[in-house]
């Protein structure tokens, strides 16, 4: 069973080098590559390689500057239920950490994915904007199973996967790639596919959740993203018709 809260005394040895190691292997790695907005937050949100996160000490933090907040999950949320707690500017985070043996892949998100990927750019303004504003979009047709699969698809290559321009150069923003370190590389190597922000290309792009990427969506701005959100909503209706 997967812990419902965190217990910070439970954590053993074992969870702190694990916490260690994918730090040092992550920074390393996105050295260079990652959107200096995810930089900033890091600081912002005081992370470090020695200490795995204490939930009451980042909500304070996230209370100050965004007025977001982790609320713990022992595992993935359903959709309708994520993006109902994102309306409410609650992000759905696991505690609990992958053993030392399964450093490179895991099957389920744990709390080096939700929180050390996720969470920083919980303290930036312009992006919370966006994500906010998408929970409250899902929430807003929180029946419409089409709808909800393309707000899916639309978490999926932003905030799971997004790429973003920086001073000339594509960068990292998505969470999905800021913690694996095999996609860190691929992802803005030649060997994928980088398309402009296209909401009704994204709406019809099918993910799969156990492979690489071989295709991302660029973004210039997360205002880009949060500035759109009237055109967000529009293309929703684009191919659906509902009753
Ligand atoms: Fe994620």
């Amino acid at each position: 069973m997967r812990p419902k809260e965190q217990i910070y005394s439970n954590y053993t040895e074992e969870d702190f080098s694990v916490w260690s190691i994918l730090f040092d292997r992550q920074m390393e790695q996105l050295n260079g590559r990652v959107a200096k907005e995810f930089l900033e937050a890091l600081e912002v949100i005081q992370f470090n390689r020695n200490e795995i996160p204490e939930f009451k000490k980042v909500n304070e933090i996230l209370a100050t500057t965004t007025g977001w907040e982790l609320k713990t999950v022992p595992n993935i949320s359903p959709a309708k239920e994520f993006f109902q707690l994102l309306a409410q500017k609650k992000f759905t985070a696991t505690c609990w950490l992958r053993k030392m043996s399964e450093l490179d892949y895991l099957e389920e998100p744990d709390m080096f994915h939700d929180v050390f990927a996720h969470t920083p750019l919980l303290s930036n303004k312009a992006y919370t904007d966006f994500f906010h504003k998408m929970g409250l979009l899902a929430e807003k047709y929180i029946d419409k199973e089409e709808i909800i699969l393309k707000l899916q698809r639309l978490y999926w290559f932003t905030i799971e996967f997004g790429l973003i321009r920086s001073e000339g150069q594509i960068k990292i923003y998505g969470a999905g790639i800021i913690s694996s370190k095999g996609e860190t590389i691929h992802a803005l190597s030649n060997d994928s596919i980088k398309h402009d922000f296209d909401i009704s290309k994204i709406y019809e792009h099918d993910f799969r959740t156990d492979v690489i990427q071989e295709e991302y969506y660029v973004i210039d701005s997360f205002e880009q993203l949060s500035g759109s959100m009237d055109q967000i909503e529009a293309a929703l209706f684009e191919e659906v018709k509902l009753d």
